[in-house]
Formats: structure tokens, C-alpha cells, sequence
């Protein structure tokens, strides 16, 4: 029998992904270590069969995304076509919502719009990683392809962004965007986001312009457990009070 001396690993479960690599190439790195200096070759090999095993598995990658991304060329009018009859009523034709509870999502990266579309579908009746009553049925209808088509059309319109509006909130917004909130380590938003709120491409969404009533639903939900799609955002939000998220929604929608 195993002791079990650490209990329930909260810490472990939260380590991003990547951190699971460590454990597999240690093997591999005690194998390399004998043709290399003994000293120092602990840690270097570690690092080099580990970064070696990645550029393999990154160069077998290459021809097989070479293929899928020409097969996925998005086709922005069947995109347009599906964004005007079916997504008009809440999101615009051209993304930008004029209810501040819908969010805008004109300008969004791709890959992100395409995430969200597959997180609120339901698979295998089992409860969607982003519930949303509204948006289940409508993400239910869309195929991969449609998904790929209207994400790319949204993304390549316009942004009207939004103004900020409680002025009395405004330091404490900028304060918790640009620096975190330190007492209970929430790191900066910037840090993710980009000091504009831009985002970075695949990895972060945009945030900027945003309505604040939409982002600061966002993240309640993410608080409350009801989004759970994004355990960095979970973590993040799962610290913050009601007056630091109208805060800092409030910063973001006047952002640029
Ligand atoms: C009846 C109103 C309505 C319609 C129609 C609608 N949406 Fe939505 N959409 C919403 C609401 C409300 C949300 C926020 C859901 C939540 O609570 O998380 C949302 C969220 C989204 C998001 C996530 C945005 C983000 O920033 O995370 C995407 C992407 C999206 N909708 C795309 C679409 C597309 C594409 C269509 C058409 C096929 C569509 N929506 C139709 C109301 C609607
Ligand atoms: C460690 C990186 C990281 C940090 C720091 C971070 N975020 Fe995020 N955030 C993300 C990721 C990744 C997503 C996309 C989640 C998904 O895939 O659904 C996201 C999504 C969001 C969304 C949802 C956007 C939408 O359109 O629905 C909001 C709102 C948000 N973040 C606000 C914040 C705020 C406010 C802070 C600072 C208090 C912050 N984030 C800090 C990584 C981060």
C-alpha cells in the first residue's frame, strides 16, 4: 500500500499543463545523463531531452497543421450569411451588440469565438463547460465548419468599443488591471490581456471595449463555478469581490 502523504493535491491540480512533461522525461534524462558530464548533467540533460523531445513532437506536428489549416481556409460569406440570419438579434451583423448583457464580439480572435462555440455545445448530455441557456441551442445547430465560417466573419469586423463609467471605480479598475490585487494574488489582467486589452492571438481574448455588464457576468460566473472552461480564470476571480470585478469591467470597457 502506498502512504498517501500529501492528501488531496490541491496544488497539483492546478499546475498548467506542461507541468505533467516533467515526470515522463526524467527517464529519458537519466539515460542521456551518462553520456554527459555527471556533475551538471542532472538538470542540462533534463532540460535538453525534454526540449529535444518537443522540437520532435513540434517538427511531426508541422505537415499534419500545414494540411489541416489549408483545408480550413474559412469562408468569410458563408460566415456573413449565417451571422445575418441567426446571430443578428443579439450579437449585430457586424459583432458589435447593442444590449450590454450580450458581448460584443466583433474583432475577437478567431480561435477564441470558435472555443466558446464548442464549450456551450452539450456532448453526451453532459453539462456544457460554459452553460448558457441562450447560446446552448444556437451553438447546437453550428458544425465544425459553420463554427470555423462565422468565427472568422465576426473576427474580421470592427470593434465599437464602449466608454467606462463609474468614475468612482476608476483607479481601483486600473489598480487590479494593470497590477493585480497583491494581498490576494490575483495576477494583473495586463499580464494575460495586454496592457490595451487586445489579447494575444489563440491564447487570450480580447477585453477591451467590452460591455462591463457582460464582463462583469463573466466573472461571477467564473467565481461562482458556473463558467468552468478556463481554471486560470476560475482561480483569478474566485478572489475577487463584488466592488473589484464592477471595477475593473468598468476599466475594461473603456480600455483602448
Ligand atoms: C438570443 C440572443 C443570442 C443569439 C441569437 C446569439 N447569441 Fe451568442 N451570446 C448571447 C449571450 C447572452 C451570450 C453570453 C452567454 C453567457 O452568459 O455566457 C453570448 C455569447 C456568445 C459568444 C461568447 C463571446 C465571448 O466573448 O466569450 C459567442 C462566440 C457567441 N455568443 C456567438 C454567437 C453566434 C455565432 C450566434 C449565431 C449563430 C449567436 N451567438 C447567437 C446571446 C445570443
Ligand atoms: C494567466 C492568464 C490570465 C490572467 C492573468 C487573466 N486572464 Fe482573463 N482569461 C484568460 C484566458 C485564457 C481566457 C479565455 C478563457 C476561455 O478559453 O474561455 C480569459 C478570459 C477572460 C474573460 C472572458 C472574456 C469573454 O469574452 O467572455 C474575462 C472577462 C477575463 N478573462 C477577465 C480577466 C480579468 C479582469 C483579469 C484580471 C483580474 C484576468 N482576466 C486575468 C487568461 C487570463
Amino acid at each position: 500500500m502506498e502512504p498517501n502523504t500529501t492528501g488531496p493535491d490541491v496544488a497539483g491540480a492546478v499546475l498548467p499543463a506542461g507541468s505533467s512533461v516533467e515526470p515522463r522525461t526524467t527517464g529519458l534524462a537519466m539515460a542521456h545523463s551518462k553520456v554527459i558530464s555527471p556533475t551538471h548533467a542532472q538538470a542540462s540533460s533534463r532540460m535538453s531531452s525534454a526540449s529535444r523531445l518537443l522540437a520532435t513532437v513540434v517538427a511531426s506536428m508541422i505537415p499534419v497543421l500545414a494540411m489541416a489549416q489549408d483545408k480550413a481556409k474559412p469562408d468569410l460569406a458563408a460566415g456573413q450569411q449565417i451571422a445575418s440570419s441567426v446571430c443578428v438579434a443579439c450579437h449585430g451583423t457586424d459583432g458589435n451588440s447593442p444590449a450590454s448583457a450580450n458581448p460584443s464580439i466583433a474583432g475577437q480572435h478567431p480561435e477564441y469565438l470558435a472555443k466558446q462555440l464548442r464549450d456551450f455545445k452539450s456532448i453526451d448530455g453532459a453539462e456544457p463547460a460554459r452553460p448558457s441557456a441562450l447560446m446552448a441551442g444556437f451553438a447546437a445547430a453550428l458544425s465544425d465548419e459553420d463554427i470555423r465560417n462565422v468565427s472568422a466573419y465576426y473576427a474580421s469586423q470592427k470593434l465599437t468599443p464602449t466608454a467606462a463609467r463609474e468614475k468612482d471605480l476608476a483607479e481601483l479598475g486600473q489598480k487590479i488591471y494593470r497590477g493585480g490585487i497583491a494581498a490576494k494574488g490575483v495576477p494583473a489582467c495586463a499580464a494575460c490581456h495586454g496592457p490595451t486589452g487586445a489579447g494575444i492571438p489563440v491564447q487570450y481574448p480580447q477585453l477591451s471595449g467590452q460591455h462591463a455588464e457582460y464582463t462583469a457576468t463573466q466573472l461571477t460566473a467564473f467565481r461562482q463555478g458556473d463558467r468552468t472552461n478556463n481554471l486560470q480564470m476560475s482561480q483569478i476571480a474566485a478572489q475577487m469581490s463584488d466592488v473589484e470585478i464592477r471595477a475593473v469591467s468598468d476599466y475594461i470597457a473603456g480600455l483602448r
